[in-house]
């Protein structure tokens, strides 16, 4: 009886129910556009079937964090913290957050290697479990950043020297270091998450509907 019921319905649900009624915010703090140039790269990959109900939006727009489901936030790295304003949204919606999906991807310029990636992953999972301990994320992840030094101004050229150094890369000037298809697959990975939790989700409603 189960079976029937479900693969009868399998397609429907899954085209109709599953994807559409995901709500999906991605939510970006950027810069010098950086980050926002992934958020779009990702949101295209959540966008195309089957796709999510998917919202891309600024961190200082009107965000109605009730209206979501999964929240995917990105945003770059100033003097080795997440931007001021990330934080911000963190400490603000940590409350609200609390019952939602949340995937995080860094961009920064010491993410430039998987060595690098690595290292600034494992060193904000460190930092956000003690600033935001109630926050549970499903994937944090970090990607390589870019540098444009026609945007700097001196001083700021200036104060990148040192992270120039610290990443490894040996000649200071423009820089892009984002690995495209790494962040691609992280998008395809969160969308086949998502996905496999919420057919689950409809097999166990399913199943206490036949019985
Ligand atoms: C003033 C300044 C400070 C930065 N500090 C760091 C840092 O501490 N660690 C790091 O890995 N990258 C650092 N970066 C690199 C940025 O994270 C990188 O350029 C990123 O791509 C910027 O993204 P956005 O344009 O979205 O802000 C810094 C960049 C600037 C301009």
């Amino acid at each position: 009886m189960f079976v029937n019921i479900f693969s009868k319905n399998y397609n429907i649900i899954f085209d109709l129910r599953v994807m559409q009624n995901r709500k999906i915010l991605i939510i970006y703090n950027s810069g010098y556009g950086t980050t926002r140039e992934i958020a779009e790269r990702i949101y295209n990959i959540l966008s195309v079937e089957p796709r999510f109900n998917i919202h891309l939006k600024k961190i200082n727009d009107d965000i109605e964090i009730n209206n979501y489901d999964g929240i995917i936030i990105g945003s770059s790295v100033r003097a080795d913290q997440l931007l001021a304003n990330t934080r911000d949204f963190l400490s603000l919606y940590k409350e609200k957050m609390l019952s939602k999906k949340i995937a995080l991807f860094i961009v920064s310029l010491k993410a430039n290697s998987s060595s690098g990636q690595k290292e600034v992953r494992e060193k904000f999972i460190n930092k956000l479990s003690s600033q935001f301990p109630s926050l549970k994320f499903m994937s944090i992840t970090a990607f390589g950043g870019k540098i444009d030094m026609k945007k700097l101004n001196p001083v700021m050229q200036n104060l990148i020297k040192h992270v120039f150094v610290d990443a490894n890369i040996q000649s200071f000037g423009s820089v892009d270091s984002r690995d495209w298809d790494k962040i691609s697959k992280w998008a395809f990975e969160l969308k086949k998450n998502w996905c496999i939790n919420k057919v689950i989700f409809l097999i166990i409603q399913i199943f206490l509907l036949a019985f």
